[in-house]
């Protein structure tokens, strides 16, 4: 972990802690909420109990990668929801708990900052084990070798076998990263193209080369991280093709990604992406979740969008998951 995740991590022990330990004071001492309930609620020592045990449970969720999303959200509703009870303790000037006006004012701007902060802690993703470091070949790699590749589809999307065939003329320079068993591998290089597949998994890649083997087909099998290609391939390919390979990497990584994209197209190159998944909430992953304003901001500047749909093609699984979105290199 990188310091800067070691300062994230600490930010979320101490928040958690922060509303366990409110939590648990609205059981031990419900007096002290009590003065601050507006009198037009009812049931007040009912409305503290249920407030501190979603403050604890809230508090509990937000230490898990898998739960911080909806924790998060959680907490941000339940500082709207309690917001009242800090406002009529403005509204008596602080006499309701007996604090000085300022005090009793000052304390509402700080409800906003604690939203910001749950806001900001939704999408922190903390990786301890190395096994379950998704950054790394072998953990991708054990994967091909356990036979434990939920994602690969057992062939090519028919959005790629779709546009291929309704393609005149052919692509010439193309690269497919992250291209697991290379189903859109050879689909793409059946229609004369050069390709490039490359995979940091070794097993991935020797699994597309048995299915090659017999094949006179013009595929070039790479073993790399897809992020040390700018040293060889620079201006190199007419075509990049991406299909949850995006969605593999790291979130922090993304920008990185358009920046490689970037470079190793040639001038008005296309990024042929088919980006999912669309439809996923929380930012535990892979796949980590996409979305269309995240992927145009990183192509300002550098690619042009030529086309953004939603295909009927996706097989029945990823259907309304997915989007086609293809992109030129402009500068
Ligand atoms: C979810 S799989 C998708 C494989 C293939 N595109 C498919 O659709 O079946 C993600 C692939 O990206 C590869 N990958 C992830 N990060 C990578 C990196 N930094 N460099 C090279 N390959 C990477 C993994 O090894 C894995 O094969």
């Amino acid at each position: 972990m990188k310091i800067k995740d070691y300062f994230k991590f600490l930010s979320i022990i101490l928040t958690s802690i922060f509303y366990i330990n409110v939590g648990i004071k609205h059981f031990t001492d419900p007096q002290w909420f009590l003065q601050i309930m507006p009198p037009y609620l009812p049931f007040h020592l009912e409305l503290v109990y249920i407030s501190g045990l979603f403050e604890i449970l809230l508090g509990i969720l937000l230490l898990f990668n898998f739960t911080r999303y909806h924790a998060c959200m959680g907490l941000i509703l339940l500082l709207v929801l309690v917001f009242p009870a800090n406002i009529y303790l403005a509204q008596t000037n602080g006499k309701a708990m007996d604090i000085s006006p300022i005090i009793a004012w000052g304390r509402l701007p700080f409800q906003l900052v604690f939203i910001g902060i749950a806001y900001l802690q939704r999408d922190f993703v903390f990786i301890f084990n190395k096994k379950y470091d998704i950054g790394l070949s072998s953990f991708w790699n054990d994967k091909y070798i356990d036979e434990k590749t939920k994602w690969d589809i057992g062939g090519p999307t028919p959005i790629l076998t779709n546009y291929m065939k309704n393609k005149k003329t052919n692509i010439g320079k193309v690269c497919v990263l992250g291209c697991g068993n290379g189903h859109d591998v050879i689909e793409l290089s059946r229609y004369n193209n050069e390709v490039y597949a490359v995979d940091f998994s070794k097993q991935a890649i020797q699994n597309l080369e048995n299915k090659i083997s017999d094949s006179n087909l013009k595929i070039k099998l790479i073993i790399e991280d897809i992020f040390n290609l700018d040293q060889n391939y620079l201006n190199s390919f007419d075509m990049v093709y991406e299909y949850t390979c995006y969605c593999a990497i790291h979130p922090n990584q993304r920008k990185r990604y358009f920046d490689l994209v970037h470079k190793i197209l040639k001038k008005d190159g296309i990024l042929y992406g088919i980006f999912i998944p669309f439809d996923k909430k929380t930012n535990n992953g892979p796949p980590f979740k996409v979305n269309l304003n995240e992927i145009k901001n990183y192509a300002i500047g550098k690619f042009d969008i030529i086309e953004n749909y939603v295909s009927d093609l996706s097989i029945p699984q990823r259907r309304n998951r997915e989007r086609v979105i293809i992109l030129k290199k402009i500068a």
